[in-house]
């Protein structure tokens, strides 16, 4: 029923083929338990990342509105910014972004390289903001100034993470349903960094209708579990509602906040330990803001035994890009 709603939905098609759910063999032997990932960080679109999942639906409704322009907001190493600049090269619109720096960074490498640097490539116009705590109301007078200039913007929020967004990572959570089924596994559960709640919500949505008994586990990246829960809760609620459908009898909001100190934007031993380990033992790169605290947090919930038995998959949501932001934490 949910699958069916969402093919009322306008998408671009900028993925393809599902992305690989593959088993990370020499990290399973390592911590003494099968691991498998979704490689969501081989999106296409300009070094991939999940963003591209909501973006597919988010820019066709951009065009379906006739907008010549997208707006949205983020840190200065946002990856989301990154990824909606690059697709609004792809489809000829403009881009402005606001971006503001989280963690008062003078680096030359934070201000300058990674995903910063990309931003210039694509030819996106960037506003440096002091804060976006009020993001909204920010992104809304901007829109004010576009349209009095003679622009059509589109407002992309931050992470793409409304219910039109969200509707990529229900998609993205039946995709993954049809692999965990040709795999004949069973699970002990999903984890996933859990930001903007977008990727959160919307896979959880989907699992709970297709897998019940499989957890979706976000941990935090940016918020106590007191502070997130409301949102992710809230953003799947919208999307069932915009999918015409009730919440799943099943669904419910997983969340460890024990990962992301000492804040947004700011790795901790855990984040770059486990950034190593996976280099090293995989060549695979996480990211100092997202997925390397959600993988300290897997690895970690298995030492602890905060898993029931089976394999576990990690959601690879992308940002390496940023890597290269935060250099000097990786000096030795
Ligand atoms: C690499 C990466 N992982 C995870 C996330 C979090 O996803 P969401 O904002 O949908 O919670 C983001 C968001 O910017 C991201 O860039």
């Amino acid at each position: 029923m949910l699958k069916k709603q969402l093919d009322r939905f306008k998408r671009l098609d900028l993925i393809g083929a599902p992305t690989p759910l593959e088993k990370l063999e020499r990290l399973s032997a390592w911590v003494g338990r099968d691991l498998y990932i979704k490689r969501e960080d081989t999106t296409t679109l300009a070094l991939g990342g999940n963003k591209v999942r909501k973006l597919e639906y988010l820019a066709a409704d951009a065009l379906a509105k006739g907008a010549d322009t997208l707006i949205t907001a983020g840190a200065i190493q946002s990856n989301h910014v990154r990824q909606t600049a690059a697709l609004a090269a792809r489809l000829g619109l403009g881009c402005v972004a606001l971006l503001e720096n989280p963690i008062g960074s003078e680096d030359p490498n934070y201000l300058k390289n990674g995903n910063r640097l990309l931003l210039e490539l694509f030819d996106a116009k960037v506003e440096l903001v002091e804060s976006l705590d009020n993001a909204d109301e920010l992104l809304q007078a901007l829109a004010v100034r576009l349209h009095a200039s003679g622009k059509k913007p589109y407002l992309v929020p931050i992470g793409g993470s409304s219910p039109v967004g969200a509707l990529g990572y229900v998609r993205a959570g039946f995709e993954l349903a049809e692999q965990i089924e040709q795999t004949g596994e069973t699970f002990a559960a999903v984890v996933t960094a859990s930001g903007s709640a977008g990727t959160h919500s919307g896979l959880a949505l989907a699992l709970a209708d297709s897998h019940p008994d499989l957890p979706v586990i976000g941990v935090t990246v940016s918020r106590s579990e007191e502070a997130q829960l409301p949102k992710v809760q809230g953003l799947a609620e919208r999307t069932a509602e915009l999918l015409g459908v009730a919440l799943p009898e099943r669904f419910k909001v997983n969340l460890w906040d024990e990962y992301y100190a000492p804040r947004y934007g700011e790795p901790n031993a855990g984040t770059l330990a486990a950034i190593k380990l996976v280099a090293s033992q995989e060549g695979l790169l996480l990211d100092p803001v997202y997925t390397g605290k959600a993988m300290a947090g897997l690895l970690d919930g298995i030492g602890r035994q905060r898993f029931d038995d089976g394999p576990i998959i990690f959601l690879h949501t992308g940002g390496a890009p940023a890597l290269f932001a935060y250099a000097d934490q990786f000096a030795s």
